[in-house]
């Protein structure tokens, strides 16, 4: 493995940590996991929620570290290797496929979604949000949504974001943005946990995120569930795998992947809390107001409260760079195959992929208004169809692939000497649940998932 040598290590301790969970926190946890909880229910959903990530995200996340690590090369360079190691075919490559094809997917989503940030960045600079309730924040956010030259202005900006920071250098940007501004947006949040626990209906938002009721289990809930874990964790599309290349070895993957995902939970559920206090004391606004509800409940209360504006506004900025902080590692492992495989120049790569990333995501932009009742399949729109792809078809897919290799095709003397910084028994209980409790779990979801989607 002479080659090896060449790949790049990040020297810094804490640079893995910091891009891990610059690419983990994003649109998933502050925008996403609030509206599918509010659409499924609440308790329940969360607890599915919490118990998918510790039993199928958090194991796959250590796999998908070490199998990065191991291989030091990008995500379908580093599986071939791996493979060839172990004797192993050399079709779990596959899973860089499968992952980079998810990546651009979600890319063309994400990018308009993070566009709605942007708008919501000058409306609350404007002072926009001044006495805003329910209605008035419901009208504004449709209005959005039926305004296509304002969403593709904003997609197309957002996009551009990404290609600059790439353009010039990803990892010094990218560290001091993550360094600085993810305990920024933490603060924030944590700020507006406390006005929202003083003005909106506290008790309420917080039974609803954590009161168990049976009869709120869904199927639909768990299979949505199983691919949020995957999502906000970013796994199964080789951007942990890329990360993974660039981590030194004197670091432990267990204790790494633990920090990550607590990290990552407990913005998501910060976010929750800050929420649905708001949306209980605000008529007008349903938990289950579904892509918009954070767009409608959080400028009611940059409306209200002191210094609202500057709030408001550094609030969707941290939002939007948090967004942008994960486009990156999107964009990556696309990238990386482009410039391996057919050596593009790193840039011509990266324009390309984010101009068909832009021309795909015009189908999500018009499935919010023109096409709202277009039914490519089973009632979906291009925009529920690119979600439904990615996280429920292809990042499970990825993640089975990912646990079934790791646990039973993967030599253990290789396995151990990158967990070596680690207890055995936490190696075994590990190993464990990777080979025997997540790939069934994922198995029994997907299937029932897709079943319980094309049945209904
Ligand atoms: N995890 C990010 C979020 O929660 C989104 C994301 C970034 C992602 N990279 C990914 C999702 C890779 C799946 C795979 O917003």
């Amino acid at each position: 493995m002479r080659k090896a040598q060449q790949h790049a290590i990040w020297g810094r301790r804490g640079t893995f940590i910091l891009a891990a969970t610059g690419s983990a926190v994003g649109l998933g946890n502050i925008w996403k996991f609030p509206y599918i909880t509010g659409e499924n229910g609440g308790g329940a959903f969360v607890v599915m929620y919490l118990l998918c990530i510790c039993l199928i995200g958090l194991p796959v996340l250590v796999a998908e570290i070490m199998l990065g690590r191991r291989g030091r090369a990008s995500p379908i360079l580093a599986m071939q290797r791996v493979a060839r190691e172990s004797n192993s075919s050399k079709l779990w490559s596959l899973i860089g496929w499968s992952g980079v094809l998810a990546g651009f997917i979600i890319l063309s989503y994400y990018s308009v979604i993070a566009g709605w940030t942007l708008e919501y960045v000058t409306t609350a600079a404007r002072g926009g949000f001044e006495g805003f309730d329910g209605v008035a924040a419901n009208n504004t956010f449709t209005a959005l949504q039926g305004d296509i030259s304002t969403l593709v202005q904003w997609q197309t900006a957002f996009l551009c974001m990404t290609a600059l920071i790439i353009m010039f250098g990803v990892t010094r940007g990218l560290e001091t943005a993550v360094r600085i501004l993810m305990p920024l947006l933490f603060c924030l949040l944590v700020v507006l946990l406390g006005y929202a626990a003083y003005a909106g209906d506290f008790a309420a938002g917080f039974n609803f995120l954590f009161k168990f009721r049976f009869d709120q289990l869904s199927l639909e809930g768990l299979s949505l569930a199983l691919g949020h874990a995957f999502f906000t964790l970013s796994l199964s599309m080789g951007a942990i795998m890329a990360y993974g290349s660039y981590m030194p070895h004197n670091q432990s993957i267990l204790k790494t992947a633990a920090t990550v995902g607590v990290l990552d939970t407990a913005i998501a559920l910060l976010a929750g809390l800050v929420i649905f206090p708001i949306v209980f004391a605000n008529p007008g606004i349903e938990p289950g107001a579904g892509p918009g509800l954070m767009f409608v409940s959080l400028p009611i209360v940059f409306g209200a409260m002191p210094l609202g504006e500057v709030f408001g506004t550094v609030f969707f900025l941290l939002v939007t760079l948090a967004a942008w902080s994960s486009t990156i590692s999107l964009l990556e492992p696309a990238v990386a195959y482009l410039t391996e495989r057919f050596r593009f120049h790193r840039v011509a790569a990266n324009l390309l992929i984010i101009f068909c990333a832009w021309l795909l995501g015009l189908t999500t932009v018009f499935s919010l208004n023109r096409w709202q009742d277009l039914s490519l399949v089973a009632g979906m729109t291009p925009f529920d169809l690119s979600t439904f792809i990615t996280e429920q078809v292809l990042l499970p897919l990825g993640a089975l692939a990912t646990a079934i290799y790791v646990g039973w095709f993967m030599k253990k003397r290789p396995l151990r000497r990158e967990l070596a910084l680690d207890s055995s028994r936490w190696f075994v209980r590990w190993l464990t649940v990777l080979k025997y409790v997540s790939p069934m779990l994922i198995a029994v979801v997907f299937v029932l998932g897709i079943v319980d989607k094309f049945a209904g």
